[in-house]
């Protein structure tokens, strides 16, 4: 018999799905509800509140959670929470959404969901801003996209009504009842998640073989909510996993299976938030490496794993699997990281980001010891297409 899976974060995963003739009911009230149209990336937020990949919330979040969020990490009961999941519109559109009602939640015009407004309020942006970002450079995409999305803050439980879109990647959406059940039919008691916005290059392959080494399964989980411009798209990236998967990895081994929130570049306080979405997921350990969730140079190479060392004992269950800069050791003639060979600096193939993108638009494969060619073909046709000859 195997051990029961770890526990959601505050204990209990949240379902915010109506059914039934409540969900009937809820939706004939819709139709007279003032409306409020999401964002692509708000819109990635109702999805994780209302399959549970961020229990215990169980709605945007109201005025005294933000507040203690923002200033404490932790919500305004103590639980430990990162990031603010907030529901922001325009001061010209708030007087529709008064206190006391309900909003009709919707995407493309169709009613997504039902929230009953607890909470309106208007913070200070910029103290939001250094609290969660540590900075309130609106360079910072993170800081940007709060900066740009309405003054107005609403709060409230949501209560889902329609069907959430499957999208592009429906075979490998699972929520955190799937994901847990997929675990438990597989017999692993020991599940590494690993987060990533990129193409899983041979630093990343080395992190997640060397965890799933200690572990009974890996759980490739990218993130395929709004990214910066610049970033692989998801549809790319899938590919590449899939590619990946089926030729380097052991598939009985790992699943696949998309995280739908947006990117927030929030380095060391969005790693926390990746660790209590993974942990509500079933993973019992998140791969937290180097400038996890970083952008530019706001964020030291290693904050990112410094701040799970702030937390108190069962804060969080899920425990952060560390791991210092990889690259491939020219003298070793393998993968290694500091921690495991004393090679110089040209002896370590290590390329910035820039340079693969450079590379691989002009139709050059970066060295096998940097990509696997299968995953640099993928990506140049990519960029091919992005660039008419
Ligand atoms: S992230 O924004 O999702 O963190 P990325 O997809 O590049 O970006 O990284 C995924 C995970 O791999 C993160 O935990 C990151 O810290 C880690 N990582 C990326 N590159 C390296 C590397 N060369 N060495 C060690 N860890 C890495």
């Amino acid at each position: 018999m195997s051990k029961p899976l770890i526990a959601p974060h505050g204990g209990v995963l949240v379902d915010r799905t109506l059914t039934g003739s409540a969900r009937d009911e809820a939706l004939r009230r819709a139709q007279t509800l003032p409306r409020l149209e999401l964002s692509e990336r708000s819109l990635a937020d109702l999805e994780c509140l209302a399959t549970g990949i961020y229990s215990p919330l169980e709605g945007f979040v109201s005025e005294a959670d933000y507040t203690s969020i923002v200033a404490s990490m932790r919500l305004a009961d103590g639980t430990v929470w990162s990031i603010p999941i907030t529901l922001q519109v325009s001061e010209s559109d708030a007087g529709q959404y008064p206190v006391g009602r309900e909003v009709a939640l919707t995407a493309g015009g169709d009613v997504l969901a039902v929230m009953h407004v607890t909470d309106v309020y208007r913070p200070d942006q910029t103290r939001e801003a250094e609290g969660v970002y540590r900075t309130s450079d609106p360079k910072h995409p993170g800081v940007a996209a709060v900066m740009g999305a309405g003054s107005v803050y609403l709060g409230g439980p949501v209560s889902l009504v329609g069907e959430l879109p499957k999208g592009e990647f429906g075979a490998h959406k699972f929520y955190p009842k799937e994901t847990r059940a997929a675990f438990a039919e597989k017999g692993w008691e020991t599940i590494v998640a690993f987060q990533t916005r990129n193409p899983i290059h041979r630093a990343h392959e080395y992190i997640t073989k060397i965890a799933l080494e200690t572990v009974d399964g890996l759980f490739i989980n990218p993130l395929v909510g709004t990214t910066k411009s610049d970033d692989v798209p998801a549809s790319v990236r899938m590919r590449c996993y899939n590619i990946l998967i089926d030729r380097y990895y052991n598939k009985e081994k790992v699943l696949l299976g998309v995280y739908p929130a947006a990117m927030r570049y929030g380095g060391p306080r969005e790693a926390i938030l990746h660790a209590i979405s993974r942990q509500n997921y079933g993973c019992t350990h998140l791969i937290v490496g180097r400038d996890h969730a970083g952008v530019g140079d706001y964020y030291g190479t290693y904050d990112a794993q410094l701040i799970f060392d702030e937390l108190n004992d069962g804060d969080l269950l899920i425990t952060p699997m560390k791991f210092e800069h990889a690259f491939y050791c020219k003298r070793t003639q393998q993968m290694a990281t500091p921690k495991t060979t004393s090679s110089t600096p040209e002896e370590r193939v290590q390329l910035s980001g820039t340079k693969v993108r450079e590379m691989l638009s002009q139709g050059q494969l970066p060295p096998p010891e940097f990509s696997r060619p299968e995953v640099a073909e993928v990506l140049i046709q990519a960029y091919r297409k992005e660039q008419p000859a």
